[in-house]
C-alpha cells in the first residue's frame, strides 16, 4: 500500500530525527541542528519519496537520498542568506545573522559534505546514476546563484534570462529530487524525462510565488517583507516592471534601494507603488498559474495508473496554495 503524502512527511521527519550530529565543535554543528530543525517544509525529500512510490520504489531504500537532498537544500539556504544579506529565515534569525558569515560558510560546507555521506548509503546498483543527477543539480544551483548575484548589478535583465536563472537556482533541486526518486524506482527513461519537466515547471512556479511573497506576503511567512527590494534583486516583479516602465520609472526602480535619505519602509513603498502602477503582480500570478497548469498536464502523460499519479497531483496543488 502506498503511503499518503502526510505519512511520507512523517516517515521522513522520523528518519531525520535519528540523524546523529556531533556536539563539537559547537560552532560548526549547532548551526546545522538549528537549520535542519528550523521548520522547513521538506518539499524536496517529500517530492523524491512520492515520485519513488508512484513508480513502485521502496521508501526505506531511498531515505538516505531524501536526507541528502534536504541537507543539501538547507546548506544552500545558509550560504544564500550570506549572499542575500538576509537576517531572517523561517521567522527566526538566519544562521548568518545569529553566528556571522564565517560560521554560516563552514557549517554550510559541512552540510554539503554530510549530504554526500548520506547519498553514499544507497544501493551500489543505483549509486552512480543518482550521484550523477545529484552533482549535476548541485552545480546548476551554484550557476543559478551566481547569475542571481550578477543580475543585481545589471540595469535590465530579460524575462528569458531571468527564467533561465531560476530554473537553475530553484527548479534544479526540485527536478533533481524527483528524478532521483523516479530513477531509484526503476522508471523508464521517458517517464524520468517527464518527471524532470514536471518538477522544472513546478519549481519555476514556486520561485515566482517566492518573489511575489517577498514583496506582497505578510511577516507570518517567516521572512522580512521587502528584502528583495532592499537588496536591489532582479526578481520576476522587477524584471517585468523594468520592461514596462518609462525611462523615469526605470531610474526609480533601479536606484531607490540605494537612496540614503529614505528609510527601508519608504524604499519598499516606493518600489511597490511602481509595481502596482505597472500591474506586475498580476502578470506574475498569471505566469504562476500557467506553470502549474503545465506541470499538471505533464503528469497526465506518465505511463503509470492515475491513482499512482494522484499523490504528485496533490503535492503540486498544495504548492499552488502556498502561504509560506
Ligand atoms: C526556500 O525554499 C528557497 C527557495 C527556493 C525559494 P523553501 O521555501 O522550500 O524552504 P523551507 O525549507 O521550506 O524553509
Ligand atoms: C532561492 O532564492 C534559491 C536558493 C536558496 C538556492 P531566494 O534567495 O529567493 O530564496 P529565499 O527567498 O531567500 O528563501
Ligand atoms: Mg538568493
Ligand atoms: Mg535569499
Ligand atoms: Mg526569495
Amino acid at each position: 500500500m502506498a503511503h499518503s503524502n502526510h505519512e511520507i512527511l512523517q516517515l521522513f521527519e522520523s528518519a531525520l530525527a535519528q540523524m546523529n550530529t556531533p556536539e563539537e565543535p559547537e560552532l560548526l554543528y549547532s548551526p546545522i541542528i538549528y537549520s535542519m530543525s528550523g521548520g522547513g517544509k521538506r518539499l524536496r525529500p517529500v517530492l523524491l519519496l512520492i515520485t519513488l512510490e508512484a513508480f513502485g520504489g521502496n521508501i526505506d531504500e531511498a531515505m538516505p537520498a531524501a536526507m541528502a537532498v534536504e541537507i543539501f537544500h538547507n546548506f544552500t539556504l545558509l550560504h544564500d542568506d550570506i549572499m542575500d544579506n538576509a537576517d531572517v529565515r523561517r521567522g527566526k534569525p538566519s544562521v548568518y545573522a545569529k553566528w556571522g558569515g564565517n560560521v554560516a560558510l563552514l557549517s554550510g560546507d559541512a552540510m554539503l559534505i554530510t549530504a554526500y555521506k548520506h547519498l553514499n548509503r544507497i544501493s551500489a546498483s543505483v549509486l552512480p546514476r543518482v550521484m550523477n543527477i545529484f552533482s549535476e543539480m548541485a552545480l546548476e544551483v551554484c550557476e543559478g546563484q551566481q547569475y542571481d548575484m550578477d543580475f543585481e548589478s545589471m540595469e535590465k535583465v530579460s524575462v528569458v534570462d531571468y527564467m533561465q536563472m531560476i530554473e537553475r537556482k530553484t527548479s534544479a533541486l526540485l527536478s533533481g529530487s524527483a528524478m532521483i526518486g523516479a530513477t531509484m524506482a526503476g522508471a523508464s527513461d521517458d517517464d524520468v524525462k517527464k518527471i524532470y519537466r514536471f518538477a522544472t515547471e513546478l519549481g519555476l512556479a514556486f520561485q515566482l510565488q517566492d518573489d511575489v511573497l517577498d514583496s506582497y506576503g505578510d511577516e507570518s511567512l517567516g521572512k522580512k517583507i521587502g528584502g528583495d527590494i532592499l537588496e536591489g534583486k532582479q526578481t520576476f516583479l522587477m524584471v517585468q516592471a523594468m520592461s514596462r516602465a518609462d525611462a523615469a520609472q526605470r531610474e526609480v526602480l533601479r536606484t531607490t534601494h540605494l537612496a540614503e535619505e529614505l528609510t527601508n519602509e519608504q524604499k519598499i513603498a516606493k518600489v511597490k507603488a511602481l509595481y502596482d502602477a505597472l500591474d506586475v503582480k498580476h502578470i506574475a500570478e498569471q505566469q504562476i498559474e500557467l506553470r502549474f497548469e503545465r506541470a499538471l498536464n505533464i503528469l497526465d502523460t506518465l505511463s503509470i495508473d492515475s491513482e499512482r499519479v494522484a499523490p504528485l497531483v496533490e503535492f503540486a496543488r498544495n504548492l499552488m496554495g502556498r502561504k509560506k
